[in-house]
C-alpha cells in the first residue's frame, strides 16, 4: 500500500467511518530457480508443433546433400505452402517450422550472399521466395513460424575458413529474421560431418544477434540457450526429464552429450527444456518409397515426449510436387482426433479434492480440477516432513467411470520441484515415477474403476506446486475394448 493510500485511509477513520477489511490475500511461494522466461512458458504450452524439410534432397532422394547439386534440380511442379498449413493445422499445431538452408547449402530464399538458391532454379523461372511463401502462408492461417538454418554447408567455398564463413552465416541469419516478420523460433542444428575442416562456429554472436532481431524468439541448439535437443530423433524424452541444465557442461555437436540432454539435470542452473524432433516418416526429407507412422506409434511418441515435460517437434516432408501427401495429412487429422478423444474428457471432472494440507485462499486443493495452468494447489511447507506431499481425489459415486491414463501437471512458472511421485487408486499404487514437469502422462497396463485417486508427491526444493490431476479413458492403448 502506498503512502498516499494509507493517508486516504487515516482520513476515512478519522471521519468516524465504518471501514471493512477483506481478507489479505496469501501470496505465491518464492519460487525455485532457475525459472522459464516468458517466451519459453509460452513454447511449453504449444505442445505440439511442425517441422518442414524440404529441398534438394526431396529432388535428390537423399537425407543429406553433397552440395554439388545443380541448383537446376529443384522443382517442385505445384508448390502450394498454403496447402503444407493444412497439415500443421491437422496436426492442431500453433508453429511450423521451415528447413531454409539443410547442409547442401542450398537457400529456399533469394539470399543476397549466394548464387544457390531458388533464385538460380526453374522453380517459377527463380522469381520466388519459399521463406516468403511459408511464412506468409503460416501467418495467414493464425500459426507462427519458425526457422532452420544449418551451421554445416557442405556447399558454400566459405566453410572452413572462420571468419569469413560466420560473417555469411550472420549475414544470411539477418536475411531471415528481418525480412519475414515475426520468427518465433530459431533452430541451430548441431549436425556435422566426420570429414570436415575444423571451425569454430560463433554461437555468442550468432545468438546476441537473434535476439537482437527477434525479442520474443526461442533459440533451439544442443544448449539453448531457450530450448534444447532432447538427445534422440525417435521423439522421446527420458522417464526422468528435468527442463533444467547447465549449459556450460554442453559443447554443441559433441557426441557423448545425449544422456545429459535426455534427462536433463535436477542442480542444473539454467532452464533450458527439450523438444523431441521425430518424422512422421523415416526420413526427414520425402522418399517415394516411404509412408506415414501409425496412429499407435504417433501416441506413444506423444506420450513419450509431451507426457514427459517436452514439447514435440512433428516433421511432414512435402513430396517432389511441392505437397504433403494428402495420406500424411490425414495420418496428422487422425492423431489430433485421437488426443482430442482421449483428453477432450477428463474423467476427474466433479470430484472433490483433499490434500494433505493448503497454503491458504487462493491454493486450494481444488485447483487441480479448475483446467487453468496458471492456478494450482500449494501445500504448506511443514506436512512434507513427516510423510510427503499427497493430493487425493474422491469421484463422486454415480460416475466412477474407467480410466487408463493420469495426466499430472506442475505449475512450472515457479520452477521445476517433483522428483519422486507416486499413484494410487483406492489404495493400490497404479504408476510409479520421478519428475512431472510441464506434463506428466502415465498410461495404465489396464483400465481403473476406482473411487479415489490420491496422488503422493517428493519435491527437491521447496514444496510441489500441481496445477493439474486428470483422468482419461485411452481406448487405443492395446489392451483396452
Ligand atoms: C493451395 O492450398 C490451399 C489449402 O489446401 C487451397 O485452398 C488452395 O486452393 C491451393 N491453391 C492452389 C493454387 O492450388
Ligand atoms: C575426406 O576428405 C578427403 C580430403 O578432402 C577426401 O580425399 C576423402 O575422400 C574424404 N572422405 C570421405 C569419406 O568423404
Ligand atoms: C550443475 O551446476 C550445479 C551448480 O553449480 C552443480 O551443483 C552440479 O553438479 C552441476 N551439474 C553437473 C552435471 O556438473
Ligand atoms: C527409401 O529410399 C531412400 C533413398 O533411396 C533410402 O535411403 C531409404 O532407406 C528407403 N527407405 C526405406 C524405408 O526403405
Ligand atoms: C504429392 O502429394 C500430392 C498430395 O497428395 C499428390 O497429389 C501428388 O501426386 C504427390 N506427388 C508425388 C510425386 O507423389
Amino acid at each position: 500500500m502506498g503512502g498516499a493510500s494509507l493517508l486516504r485511509l487515516a482520513a476515512v477513520l478519522a471521519a468516524g467511518m465504518v471501514v471493512t477489511v477483506a481478507e489479505a490475500a496469501v501470496p505465491p511461494p518464492l519460487p525455485v530457480l532457475p525459472i522459464p522466461n516468458a517466451a519459453q512458458l509460452a513454447w511449453q504450452r504449444r505442445e505440439v508443433i511442425m517441422f518442414f524439410h524440404f529441398g534438394m534432397n526431396t529432388f535428390t532422394d537423399s537425407e543429406v546433400g553433397t552440395g554439388a547439386e545443380h541448383p537446376s534440380t529443384f522443382a517442385p511442379s505445384a508448390l502450394n505452402a498454403t496447402q503444407w498449413m493444412d497439415a500443421a493445422v491437422a496436426a492442431g499445431a500453433s508453429l511450423a517450422i521451415l528447413v531454409a538452408k539443410h547442409h547442401d547449402g542450398f537457400c529456399l530464399w533469394p539470399s543476397a550472399y549466394t548464387a544457390h538458391s531458388v533464385r538460380a532454379s526453374p522453380w517459377h523461372g527463380g522469381a520466388s521466395d519459399l521463406v516468403r511463401e511459408f511464412t506468409d502462408a503460416a501467418h495467414s492461417r493464425g500459426i507462427d513460424a519458425g526457422l532452420y538454418l544449418s551451421p554445416w554447408d557442405r556447399h558454400d567455398e566459405r566453410y572452413g575458413r572462420e571468419v569469413e564463413y560466420n560473417e555469411y552465416y550472420l549475414a544470411q541469419l539477418h536475411e531471415l529474421l528481418t525480412g519475414y516478420g515475426r520468427v518465433s523460433e530459431i533452430w541451430f542444428d548441431g549436425a556435422q560431418g566426420k570429414n570436415v575442416t575444423k571451425m569454430t562456429y560463433h554461437f555468442q554472436e550468432w545468438f546476441q544477434t537473434v535476439r537482437q532481431l527477434q525479442g520474443a524468439i526461442n533459440i533451439f541448439s544442443d544448449a539453448g540457450p531457450d530450448v534444447r535437443w532432447v538427445g534422440d530423433e525417435q521423439g522421446s524424452a527420458g522417464p526422468t526429464c528435468w527442463s533444467t541444465v547447465n549449459r556450460s557442461s554442453i559443447t554443441i555437436g559433441d557426441a557423448g552429450i545425449e544422456e545429459y540432454l535426455n534427462a536433463g539435470d535436477p542442480r542444473g542452473t539454467d532452464w533450458v527444456p527439450p523438444e523431441c524432433d521425430v518424422s512422421i516418416r523415416p526420413g526427414w526429407f520425402w522418399h517415394r518409397n516411404e509412408t506415414a507412422k501409425p496412429l499407435s506409434q504417433l501416441l506413444k511418441i506423444y506420450y513419450n515426449s509431451v507426457g514427459r515435460n517436452c514439447v514435440l517437434l512433428l516433421n511432414a516432408p512435402p513430396n517432389t510436387t511441392g505437397l504433403v501427401e494428402d495420406a500424411d495429412i490425414a495420418r496428422l487429422r487422425e492423431f489430433r482426433a485421437a488426443l482430442t478423444r482421449i483428453f477432450g474428457t477428463d474423467l476427474a471432472k466433479g470430484s472433490a479434492a483433499r490434500a494433505s494440507s493448503e497454503r491458504g485462499v487462493g491454493f486450494g486443493a481444488g485447483n487441480v480440477l479448475d483446467g487453468s495452468d496458471d492456478t494450482y494447489w500449494a501445500p504448506t511447507p511443514e506436512d512434507g516432513r513427516r510423510n510427503g506431499y499427497w493430493i487425493e481425489l474422491r469421484r463422486p459415486a454415480a460416475s466412477v467411470r474407467p480410466f487408463n491414463v493420469v495426466r499430472i501437471q506442475e505449475h512450472v512458472a515457479l520452477g521445476q520441484r517433483v522428483e519422486r511421485h507416486q499413484v494410487f487408486v483406492d489404495g493400490v499404487a497404479v504408476a510409479t515415477g520421478t519428475t512431472v514437469g510441464h506434463k506428466r502422462l502415465h498410461r495404465l497396463a489396464r483400465p481403473v474403476a476406482g473411487r479415489t485417486v490420491k496422488v503422493w508427491l517428493a519435491a527437491r526444493r521447496g514444496v510441489p506446486l500441481v496445477s493439474a490431476v486428470g483422468l482419461h479413458l485411452d481406448p487405443y492403448a492395446t489392451d483396452v475394448m
